[in-house]
């Protein structure tokens, strides 16, 4: 999903119209003031900055101290403020091969940036090639000292750390009005804007929601969904090599399947055979890894939003859509591998969704249920969501790091994975990326 730091409007929340609180004013009234006192983006400002790695014991306060800060938000706009929960590196722990690097900056060596990286092997859905490849997420420069070079700095480390562990590309993901992060990345550091998949999501609400009639819901075993996912996304790209890492890591809450209630008798998921129609999905609990937060809204939104859920749990017979109480922290479900087949497959979609929508409400704290999935993957219309809190485009963009011509690989297409297009419509959506 889009890492767009808080500044971007692409957030859960985007299309709140707020006022702006007069904190959020003096605040970046006081970072413009003070980058009127330091140098603009010179050699010299440049050579202010040391990039280093992460040291958890001596960094995190700071680490966390900086990333608070940078969840100023954008003016107008409400933010959402991320808690890593005492855990700065919680986004890229669950990677094999993993880093996190900070920008100190002056005399002072005061932390002023972040930026984490990743290493994966996935697929590019030509000729079952596999890649390396490498994520580059999180990266924050607090508001006081942005345009310094900063940004340059770490994801310039960044991309020297991805070629050492022998990365062939990396990629990044944000929002699409992201326009500080899509030109840092694609004008300064030659990255092809590739994909755009669309971010969908479901408020969790105070009431359950029924399923399809005729509709049976299974647990899939993780080893029999291990061998499901990698014969449905054998075609697909960003297919994550290390699928059972994924789905026996603990933050995975299942792999669930939809099917006629008909044919449940006559299929045994063990022969790994698949029913004629189904639905699968897999459930990854990103609330034990970060909650959200929502502030800056008008107290007029407010009262509606709690209104809502008010009414829906005490007349709940009413069916009113109510909005999940983002004002405190909450957590986030988030779905992904969802496939559909056969001709009932977009109905059996929508009660797996439902499902999945009635387990988060049995866990405390969870307020929304989020997917992403290709522009054009069918499943999209089958996802049950709220149009103003979702976005379409989540923008991946690309870097070619190694020169593969040299290498031994087959066929020309997977030589130049960023000028072919897309080999299906679905695109894997790797959980730990969130
Ligand atoms: C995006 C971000 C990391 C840039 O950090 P930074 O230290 O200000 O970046 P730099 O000073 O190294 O700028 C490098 C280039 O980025 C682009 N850029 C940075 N800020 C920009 C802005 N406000 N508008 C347009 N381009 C901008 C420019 O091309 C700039 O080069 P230039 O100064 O020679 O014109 C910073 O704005 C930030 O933390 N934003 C919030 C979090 C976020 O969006 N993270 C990105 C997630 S992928």
């Amino acid at each position: 999903m889009g890492d767009g730091g808080v500044e971007a409007p692409n957030t859960i929340l985007r299309g709140f119209l707020v006022e702006v609180p007069l904190f959020k004013t003096m605040v970046l009234k006081i970072a413009d003031e003070y980058r009127l006192h330091v140098e603009s983006n010179t050699e010299e400002s440049r050579n202010l900055v040391v990039v280093r790695e992460y040291c958890e014991e001596r960094d995190k306060a700071s680490v966390e101290k900086m990333e608070r800060q940078c969840d100023v938000g954008q003016k107008g706009k409400p933010s959402i403020f991320t808690d890593l929960l005492g855990d700065p590196i919680c986004r890229v722990r669950h990677f094999p091969s993993h880093v996190m690097l900070v920008a100190e900056y002056g005399k002072a060596r005061e932390i002023v940036g972040v930026i984490r990286g990743c290493i994966k092997h996935v697929t590019t859905g030509h000729s079952h090639h596999v890649l390396k490849l490498a994520y580059i997420l999180g990266l924050r420069v607090s508001t006081t000292h942005r345009r310094l070079g900063v940004g340059t700095k770490l994801v310039q480390h960044l991309e020297e750390w991805c070629k050492q562990k022998g990365a062939d590309y990396a990629y990044i993901a944000t929002d699409c009005a992201n326009q500080p992060s899509i030109s840092l990345f694609t004008e300064k550091f030659s990255y092809t804007k590739f994909r755009s998949p669309t971010v969908l999501v479901q408020p969790v609400h105070a009431h359950y929601k029924p399923i399809g009639s005729g509709i049976a819901i299974v647990r899939i075993p993780q080893h029999v969904a291990v061998k499901i996912y990698r014969y449905l996304f054998a075609n697909a790209e960003f297919f994550a090599e290390d699928i059972d890492a994924i789905l026996f890591n603990k933050l995975n809450l299942g792999t669930f399947m939809a099917l006629p209630k008909k044919l449940l008798p006559k299929w045994d998921p063990e022969t790994g055979i698949l029913p004629q129609s189904f639905a699968v999905l897999s459930v990854w609990n990103t609330k034990e890894v970060f909650k959200l937060q929502v502030k800056g809204m008008s107290k007029l939104t407010y009262a509606c939003c709690m209104g809502s859920r008010l009414l829906d749990s005490w007349l709940p017979w009413l069916r009113v859509p109510s909005f999940p109480d983002v004002f405190s922290q909450f957590g986030v479900y988030f779905l992904y591998g969802l496939t559909m087949r056969g001709t009932n497959g977009q109905r059996l979609m929508k009660s797996l969704c439902t499902f999945v929508h009635n387990m988060a409400k049995d866990d405390v704290g969870c307020g929304a249920v989020v997917t992403e999935v290709g522009q054009q993957d069918p499943v999209r219309v089958a996802i049950p969501h709220w149009r103003r809190l979702s976005w379409n485009e989540d923008l991946w963009c690309i870097k070619k790091l190694t020169d593969l011509e040299g290498d031994n690989y087959e066929g020309s297409k997977t030589r130049d994975w960023i000028k072919s297009p897309p080999s299906s419509a679905g695109i894997f959506v790797d959980p730990r990326d969130i």
